[in-house]
């Protein structure tokens, strides 16, 4: 049986993060910073992972006491790693109707990113997963045509997975490109511009999960709704304005929307201090916005420069500030066959 090979890309938020999980329009786009999925059909019910390096850390959990120094393999994060897998092959069985495990996959996945930053390394491996799945039985003839399917189908994995989720990051990365996302339908329609966005994409370490985030936000609104109400309609405008902003070039509008959703992202109390201070220096340099992009805690950050040459001072200053800078471009494509 003939092998699949898959090219997925990550994504990063550019604005409307939390507040897309309660119905409010984002926009997103992919990374050209892609996660790579093979696979074939062995048969005889057998499911074999293997799963590249980045994606295993940390793979130890390192226990200190006085008299201890214990490393021990992290069995957590290698099941979530899994959990996202298995799970995309049980939604797809069941969506083609599958209903005895008569089949088994032989399947390899690596990616440069560690998970968990707010990349959509998580997204990328659920629809990733659901592609590769649908493509060895036989179901797509077509790819562009399936884009919505695997979308929505790796959308219910992460349901599964982490008990809530938008669609915001698997109708990204399916879909590809830059996109303004409607939860409640859900669509993900594209923002075609014509020019390149000077964008620097960079990450610092993440001490919380995403759903550990999305709880904290919930904590925030549950404490008041009305107020939380109101923070929602002004992300909502933002990402209204910072649209038409894409559309028209205007990246003095742009920058300055991104520093009001930081603003706001930090009065939800998910902002680091390591943020902060990346923030306000690559501002000091020059970069006309600069925000936290995803569940916070740290993770991924985007800058906005001004031009190419002042792209390469932001991530200049932002690396000697510890952070891992992983791209300074978006990218057309989502979720690709490799033939
Ligand atoms: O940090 P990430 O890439 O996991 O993004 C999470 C984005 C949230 O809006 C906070 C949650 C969601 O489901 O959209």
């Amino acid at each position: 049986m003939s092998v699949v090979r898959l090219k997925i890309p990550t994504k990063i938020t550019l604005f409307g993060e939390h507040a897309v999980v309660y119905g409010v329009p984002a926009i997103a786009t992919t990374l050209p910073v892609y996660i790579s999925i093979s696979g074939e059909k062995i048969g005889g019910g057998i499911i074999r992972i293997n799963v590249g390096k980045s994606l295993q850390t940390p793979i130890y959990s390192v226990i200190l006491s006085r008299d201890r120094i214990s490393i021990e393999p992290d069995q957590d994060h290698m099941k979530k790693v899994l959990s996202y897998i298995l799970t995309a092959i049980d939604v797809c069985e069941e969506y083609i109707g599958i209903t005895q495990e008569v089949y088994g996959y032989s399947i390899a996945i690596d990616s440069p990113l560690p998970v968990s930053v707010g990349l959509g390394t998580s997204a990328a491996v659920s629809v990733g997963t659901v592609t590769l799945c649908l493509a060895l039985n036989n179901q797509i003839t077509d790819l562009e045509n399936s884009k919505y399917d695997i979308a929505k189908l790796a959308w219910s994995v992460e349901k599964i997975v982490q008990g809530s989720a938008s669609p915001m990051d698997t109708y990204t990365i399916a879909l590809g490109g830059l996109r303004y996302i409607e939860p409640s339908a859900p669509m993900a329609h594209l923002i075609d511009i014509d020019y390149e966005l000077p964008i620097v994409v960079g990450f610092t370490s993440r001490t919380h999960t995403t759903a550990e985030l999305v709880r904290k936000v919930k904590e925030l609104r549950e404490r008041n709704e009305g107020l939380f109400k109101e923070i929602l309609k002004i992300i909502g405008k933002i990402v209204e304005e910072a649209k038409k902003a894409l559309i028209n070039q205007d990246l003095e509008g742009l920058g300055m929307l991104m520093n009001m959703n930081h603003g706001i992202l930090q009065s939800l109390g998910i902002v680091s201090i390591e943020h902060n201070i990346i923030a306000h220096m690559l501002k000091n340099v020059g970069a006309l916005g600069v925000k936290t992009s995803g569940a916070g805690g740290g993770g991924a950050f985007v800058a906005l420069a001004k031009s190419k040459e002042s792209q390469e001072r932001l991530a200049t200053v932002a690396e000697s500030l510890g952070a891992k800078i992983i791209s300074r471009s978006i990218c057309q494509k989502g979720v690709e066959i490799l033939r």
